[in-house]
C-alpha cells in the first residue's frame, strides 16, 4: 500500500483512502474559483481533456450553473460542483491536482501586489482546505500576486505538516506563451516553433525572458531585445488596459493553465515533462524562483540549469532580486502574523 491520505466524508469525519499513485483511476482535478473569468474557460478546456477523469468545480458563487452547462458536453469527464466554504471538503475529496484561479483581478493602474490584501487570505484558506482534505494533491496557483501567494501556500502547508515542495507550482506559463508569441512575431516564425525560457517571478521586472536561450536561436539587436523583454514584462498590464476595468487576462490564462494542468497530469502518469514554473528552488539565493523544471510522477524532479545570461539578462537578473525577495517575505510574514 502506498501513502494513505485522510479524505473528506460528506457525512463528516475522515477516513484513509489510497492516493491516486496506488490506484489506476483517471485523475480528479479541482478548479477553485471555477465560476470566474479564468475558471470558466479553464473548466471548459479541462472538460475536453482525455487526461481528466473528474472535474470538480468550486467557487463561492455561481458554480452550479457552470457545472450544469459543461455537463452537457459529450466528453467522458465527470463534472461535479460545490459552492461555499462548507462544501470545500466535498470539492477537494480525493483530488489529484488542484488549480487555483480564485481571487480578484487587477484594474487599470493597479499592480499585482495591490491584490495582496484580498487574495492572500483567499489562497491561505483554500490551501488550509487542501492540507486537510487532499494533502497529497499537486497544487497549481494562478491567483496573484503569484510571487507571494506561492510562499503563502508553502507556509500554510508547512504549518499543517503536509508541505511537499515538489508538488507546489506557481503558474507562470502565460509569460512563456507571450514570450513565444512576441518573439515569433519579431522574427517572422510560427509561434508554435519558438520556445523562450522565462525565469524569475510573475510581476513586472521579476519576469525575466531569456531571449538568448530561445530555440531556435534568434539574433536580434540589443534594442530589439530590450523592447521585447519590456513587452513580455508588461504584457499583463497591456491586457488590463485593453479590458479597461473589466479585469485581466482570462482566455490566454485559461489556455496556459489547461496546458500546464495537462503537463502535470502527464507527469502524474510517469511521463517526463519540462515546464517553466515558480517553485521552491535552490538555483539562486532566492527561496522561490521560476525556471524550467522537469516534472515526473512525484512532482518537480529536476531543476534545469539557468544557463548563461547575456549583458541585458545579467542586468535584469540583478534588478529582479530585491523585488522578488520582498514579495516572498511578504507572503511568509502574512501566514506567520495571521
Ligand atoms: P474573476 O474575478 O473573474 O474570478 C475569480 C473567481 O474567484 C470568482 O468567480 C470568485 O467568485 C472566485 N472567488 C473569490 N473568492 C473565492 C474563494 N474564497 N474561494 C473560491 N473562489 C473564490 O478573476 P479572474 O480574471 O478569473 O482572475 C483570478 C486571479 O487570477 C486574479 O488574482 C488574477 O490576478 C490572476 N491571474 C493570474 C495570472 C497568472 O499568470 N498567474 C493570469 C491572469 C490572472
Ligand atoms: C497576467 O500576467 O496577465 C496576470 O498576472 C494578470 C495581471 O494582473 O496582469
Amino acid at each position: 500500500l502506498g501513502h494513505l491520505n485522510p479524505v473528506y466524508m460528506p457525512e463528516g469525519g475522515l477516513r484513509a483512502a489510497p492516493t491516486s499513485a496506488s490506484s489506476s483511476k483517471k485523475p480528479k482535478v479541482a478548479v477553485l474559483g471555477a465560476a470566474g473569468g479564468i475558471g470558466q474557460p479553464l473548466a471548459l478546456l479541462l472538460k475536453g481533456s482525455n487526461l481528466v477523469g473528474e472535474l470538480s468545480l468550486y467557487d463561492i458563487v455561481g458554480t452550479e450553473g457552470v457545472a450544469a452547462d459543461l455537463s452537457h458536453i459529450d466528453s467522458s469527464v465527470k463534472v461535479s460542483s460545490a459552492t461555499g466554504a462548507d462544501k470545500l471538503g466535498e470539492a477537494l475529496y480525493d483530488c489529484d491536482l488542484v488549480v487555483i484561479p480564485a481571487g480578484v483581478p487587477r484594474k487599470p493602474g493597479m499592480t499585482r501586489d495591490d491584490l495582496f490584501n484580498i487574495n492572500a487570505g483567499i489562497v491561505a484558506n483554500l490551501c488550509a482546505g487542501i492540507a486537510k482534505y487532499c494533502p497529497g494533491a499537486w497544487v497549481a496557483i494562478i491567483s496573484n500576486p503569484v510571487n507571494s501567494t506561492v510562499p503563502i501556500a508553502a507556509e500554510v502547508f508547512k504549518k499543517a505538516g503536509t508541505y511537499d515542495p515538489r508538488k507546489l507550482l506557481g503558474v507562470t506559463k502565460l509569460d512563456v506563451l507571450r514570450a513565444n508569441t512576441f518573439v515569433a512575431e519579431a522574427i517572422g516564425k510560427a509561434p508554435e516553433s519558438v520556445s523562450v525560457p522565462v525565469i524569475g517571478g510573475h510581476a513586472g521586472v521579476t519576469i525575466l525572458p531569456l531571449l538568448s536561450q530561445t530555440t531556435p536561436r534568434v539574433e536580434v539587436s540589443a534594442d530589439k531585445a530590450k523592447a521585447l523583454t519590456e513587452r513580455i514584462q508588461d504584457a499583463g498590464t497591456e491586457v488590463v488596459k485593453a479590458k479597461a476595468g473589466k479585469g485581466s487576462a482570462t482566455l490566454s490564462m485559461a489556455y496556459a493553465a489547461a496546458k500546464f494542468a495537462e503537463s502535470c497530469l502527464l507527469a502524474l502518469q510517469g511521463q517526463s515533462v519540462v515546464e517553466c514554473a515558480y517553485v521552491e528552488s535552490h538555483l539562486t539565493d532566492l527561496p522561490f524562483f521560476a525556471s524550467q523544471v522537469r516534472l515526473g510522477r512525484s512532482g518537480v524532479e529536476e531543476y534545469l540549469p539557468l544557463g548563461s545570461f547575456n549583458e541585458l539578462e545579467t542586468k535584469n537578473f540583478g534588478a529582479l532580486k530585491s523585488e522578488l525577495r520582498g514579495s516572498i517575505q511578504k507572503g511568509v510574514d502574512f501566514v506567520h502574523k495571521s
